[in-house]
């Protein structure tokens, strides 16, 4: 509950300035997927890119995040939309920050990336698709999860007991067990690119 003795301070170094000294337009590439899907793959090497084009960036992963700041949190319904909230809100703050946020959850729900879109201004949130079947998911199964959900040793697994609601309009399609990873990968610099957030 926010305190009505909380008063905003106006901060004199804003977005726009940190952006302008940083000659790249903020925003936040938000990856949505299965788990094994590809998403920190991808986002990994897409930084490591950005990294060398001399762009500011910040990468936020699941596995990560979910080590620290919501290490209170597990994957009942609930707790994912917590989750993603935070998310969407640390998101927020590194694009005030003046930085291109890679984000990579699988943020199951319509609704909460609806909500982690809403709190940023238009064109900062681009929502990617990492479009991996199901099947191709579980065969892969890098953490063995898939397994464990299987046999009913973990609840609540995204594709297996909990649902996944794909995008509908992802700026970003991305269908990685159809292409490479350099290519996937590439289609996210044009995007950029041919959208005015990075320059060459
Ligand atoms: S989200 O649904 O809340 O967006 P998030 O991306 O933070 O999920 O975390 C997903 C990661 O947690 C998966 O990649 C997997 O390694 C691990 N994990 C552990 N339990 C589950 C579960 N029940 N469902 C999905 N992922 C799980």
């Amino acid at each position: 509950m926010m305190d009505k003795n909380i008063v905003w301070h106006n901060q004199s170094i804003t977005k726009e300035k940190r952006a302008q000294s940083f000659k790249q337009k903020p925003c936040v590439l938000w990856f949505t997927g299965l788990s094994g899907s590809g998403k920190s793959t991808i986002a990994n090497v897409l930084e490591a890119e950005l990294f060398q084009r001399n762009i500011k960036t910040y990468l936020l992963d699941g596995d990560n995040v979910r080590h620290a700041l919501n290490k209170d949190l597990g994957f009942s319904e609930d707790e994912r939309i917590e989750n993603i909230r935070r998310i969407g809100e640390v998101s927020k703050l590194f694009v005030d920050a003046g930085l291109i946020v890679l984000s990579a959850f699988i943020s199951p729900f319509e609704s909460d990336r609806q909500i982690a879109g809403s709190l940023l201004e238009d064109g900062e949130f681009i929502e990617i698709f990492v479009d991996t079947p199901l099947e191709i998911c579980e065969q892969r199964d890098p953490k063995g999860l898939y397994k464990k959900a299987r046999n009913k040793e973990i609840a609540n697994f995204t594709g297996v007991d909990s649902p996944y609601e794909p995008p509908r309009h992802a700026q970003i399609h991305l269908k990685p067990a159809e292409t490479t990873l350099r290519e996937s990968v590439q289609l996210i610099i044009d995007y950029l690119l041919q959208n005015g957030y990075i320059n060459d």
